[in-house]
């Protein structure tokens, strides 16, 4: 039998399950509660205790979790009487499972599934003041760091689009590009992924070379496929590009919506390689990256910290 993963943390203890769920466990898969039954809160409790991170679910049930996702996003965004909190941290969750999901396959079910979460999570971003602040404030896992600087990328850079009022759909483009730019860095090789944590600026140039091939890669597994966009494409092949054409395409034309998606990704990079608070990468920002971004666009970011109370 084929499985498919579903974040613990996804999982809310005692709701009748319409999926069996599966723990891998010395080499087998388990199964640990049974469709139509309630998987208690003990039983929950116990795996998140182990630092257990994914339930597996036979492949062959994967409709009902992906309606089981749309139901967990729905409920976030549009749910009445939950806090900031609680919005930021399903929605999160829902987007973290959409990342992995196409890190196994970049099929359509997959992306769609994926385009909702980063609409999602662009909704909650724009309709809850302080919710960047708790998508910032999030503690990771190490595992976990480049999808949470994925969904962290997403709900900074609609932010900012929403700031600077890009068309509707254009902000939609950056959010699915924001949740997918850097997937790519799960099909690197693994002696390269140390490099993930490391400033661009102060790699060697052979470094440099070997980092700036993910977003090829990551534009290789989603290119040709009628359902992605060329916008989309264009954004995710672009993401590490600035002004100055150091980049790794070399490329210093970038569209508005592509130099906001490059910034909002150099600016949480800074946040986990640096270890830096928002307050104190923006210091540096407003310094040393004139030149690599618009002085306007810099401004701006400070105007959206300002108003999230990130400075
Ligand atoms: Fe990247
Ligand atoms: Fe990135």
């Amino acid at each position: 039998m084929n499985y498919v993963p579903l974040r613990i943390k996804t999982v809310k203890p005692d709701i009748e399950l319409t999926f069996d769920l599966y723990i891998y466990y010395k080499d087998h898969y388990l199964c640990y509660a049974e469709k139509g039954n309630l998987l208690t809160s003990k039983k929950l409790e116990k795996l998140i205790n182990q630092n257990m991170a994914d339930f597996f679910i036979p492949k062959d049930q994967i409709d009902n979790v992906t309606t089981f996702l749309d139901k967990a996003l729905n409920e976030a965004v549009y749910g009445e009487g939950f806090s900031t909190e609680e919005r930021v941290d399903a929605v999160s969750e829902v987007a973290a499972n959409s990342i992995e999901r196409m890190g196994e396959n970049t099929n359509e079910a997959n992306y769609k599934v994926a385009q909702r979460a980063a609409h999602g999570l662009r909704a909650v971003i724009k309709d809850n003041p302080n919710a960047l602040k708790r998508l910032f404030g999030k503690k990771s896992e190490e595992s976990d760091h480049i999808i949470n600087h994925s969904i962290n990328v997403c709900g900074f850079a609609t932010k900012l689009a929403e700031h600077l009022k890009f068309k509707d759909d254009q902000i939609n483009n950056i959010a699915t590009a924001a949740l997918m730019h850097d997937i790519g860095l799960t099909q690197i090789p693994i002696e390269d992924l140390p490099l993930f944590e490391k400033d661009y600026m102060e790699m060697t140039p052979e470094e440099k070379v070997r980092y700036g091939k993910h977003p090829k890669v990551s534009l290789d597994l989603l290119s040709g496929k009628d359902f992605i966009s060329k916008e989309v494409e264009d954004l995710i092949i672009n993401h590490e590009e600035d002004l100055t054409g150091q980049g790794p395409m070399k490329n210093k034309k970038l569209t508005p919506a592509q130099e906001c998606l490059s910034l909002c990704n150099a600016f949480d990079k800074r946040l986990f390689t640096k270890k830096e608070s928002p307050a104190d990468a923006y210091k540096v920002f407003q310094l040393d990256y004139i030149g690599r971004y618009n002085l306007e666009l810099i401004q701006r970011l400070e105007t959206v910290l300002k108003e999230e109370g990130l400075l």
